[in-house]
């Protein structure tokens, strides 16, 4: 399906340090066997890097695409343990994930360096997966929407072009392998925030995935919301037919005007509902013997049989307490639905103690003057406009397809360095901070 615009829903599975071939074969199987049935939804698979082959093998001519858990932002040479993106077009992969908040804590990685790796994987034309996303800790010290900016600003000061030729993934780092889940309307916050900014450099159509335990259970809530694009899965993607689940994801609930009224709707029918029972059965009972005794003669009971008032009350309850309970089990799929999971998500407001942005970053309108801005809900601060693209440091001049890919790339603009720089800096601060 495709959202609030005319962006087409994309789940990717990130299998992590997982998998062995014997596993992935029943995996594969799985999914391949099951893809066939997905419609409007794109489907991908990040195994580690010895299973690209594998999994290129088992997957290709299917609709189900593969990519990479990471890349290197060098073309070649003396970088143990790392693999190139010239490697991934090897195994024709189509994604590569960089900036995974797992990288970012046990290997140090900095914002700059994953913008150098969404650059290097664009240079082979992979489409990256810039993954962003706050810890805990900046949830509750209301800094959500200031690590994310920082965390966003390397990435997009690659322009536009670039910029319009990626995923963003935003992955509450509280929420990943933990079961909690960002409720939909916290997960519609920061990605509000994103668009907002992707908007202002005209990338606007860039895809948004959310990430951090998502499951078949929770992914439809979270697809209802307007700047939510699809997902990036790791524990629930490990299960072919959960999975797929969420790919598939009921598009009925996936319309954002049902929420909105249908709960709503469904608590005014479930109180009449209740009230009625409970008329009907004082009825019954001769408490209201005389109201009773109107339906039992004339047009009533000819409308409601020859049995009369007794027949026409106890069928009446009967139906009623149906309407009671078919509300109340709607009530409950929504809420359900609605909350996305059983457990509960930090409380942190986004915007609870927000520090101004670095000012040695470059500083956007104000969200009002952003056109696509939410309106009301989210009090969008000041985010970093994208600097020209001429800004960005070169491509490797060994990058073939350097020219074609991304020709703004190739002209270096020294004097605009430093802010990239201040940029990386600000978000290697912050991680020692943390
Ligand atoms: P999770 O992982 O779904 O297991 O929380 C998501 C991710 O790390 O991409």
């Amino acid at each position: 399906m495709t959202t609030a615009n005319t962006r087409q829903r994309l789940v990717i599975g990130n299998w992590k340090m997982n998998g062995s071939l014997a596993a992935n074969e029943v995996l594969l199987k799985g999914i391949r066997d099951g893809s066939a049935a997905i419609e409007n939804c794109t489907v991908a698979v990040c195994p580690s890097f010895p299973y690209l082959a594998q999994v290129s093998q088992a997957l290709s001519g299917s609709s189900v695409s593969w990519g990479s858990q990471d890349i290197s932002p060098e073309a070649s040479g003396a970088f143990t343990g790392e693999v190139s993106g010239s490697m991934l077009n090897d195994f024709n992969c189509a994604w590569a994930l960089v900036g995974h908040s797992e990288r970012r804590a046990l290997h140090g990685e900095t914002s700059g360096q994953v913008a150098k790796k969404a650059q290097a994987a664009l240079l082979h034309e992979i489409t990256p997966v810039v993954c962003v996303g706050e810890t805990l800790q900046d949830r509750e010290q209301g800094n959500t929407l200031a690590v994310i900016q920082s965390q966003l600003a390397p990435v997009l000061a690659l322009g536009a072009q670039m910029v319009n030729k990626m995923v963003i993934a935003y992955e509450p780092v509280w929420a990943i392998g933990t079961g909690l889940t960002a409720t939909p309307e916290q997960a519609q916050e920061v990605h509000a925030y994103i668009r907002a900014q992707l908007t202002a450099m005209g990338a606007e159509n860039v895809q948004v995935l959310y990430g951090g335990s998502v499951k078949a259970a929770n992914a439809a809530s979270l697809f209802a919301m307007p700047d939510i694009d699809g997902a990036l899965v790791g524990g629930a993607a490990l299960v072919a037919e959960e999975f797929l689940n969420i790919a598939t994801a009921l598009y009925f609930w996936s319309f954002t005007f049902m929420p909105s009224y249908l709960y709503p709707l469904l608590t005014v029918v479930q109180v009449i509902a209740a009230f009625g029972v409970i008329v009907l059965v004082l009825l019954q009972q001769g408490k209201g013997a005389d109201m009773g005794s109107s339906f039992g003669g004339g047009s009533a009971g000819s409308l409601f049989g020859a049995t009369g008032a007794a027949n026409f009350f106890s069928r009446a309850t009967k139906w009623v307490a149906v309407v009671f309970f078919i509300t109340t089990a709607g009530l409950a799929y929504l809420g359900n639905m609605a909350s996305g999971s059983s457990q509960q998500a930090p409380s942190g407001g986004l915007m609870e103690g927000y520090q101004a942005p670095n000012p040695a970053l470059p500083v956007a309108p104000p969200a009002s003057a952003v056109p696509g801005a939410p309106e009301g809900g989210v009090s969008v601060p000041a985010a970093p406009v994208a600097p020209a693209a001429s800004s960005v440091p070169a491509a490797p001049a060994t990058a073939p397809a350097a020219a074609e890919t991304a020709p703004e790339v190739v002209a270096p603009a020294p004097e605009a360095a430093p802010a990239t720089e201040n940029a990386a800096e600000a978000t290697d601060s912050e991680k020692v901070a943390e």
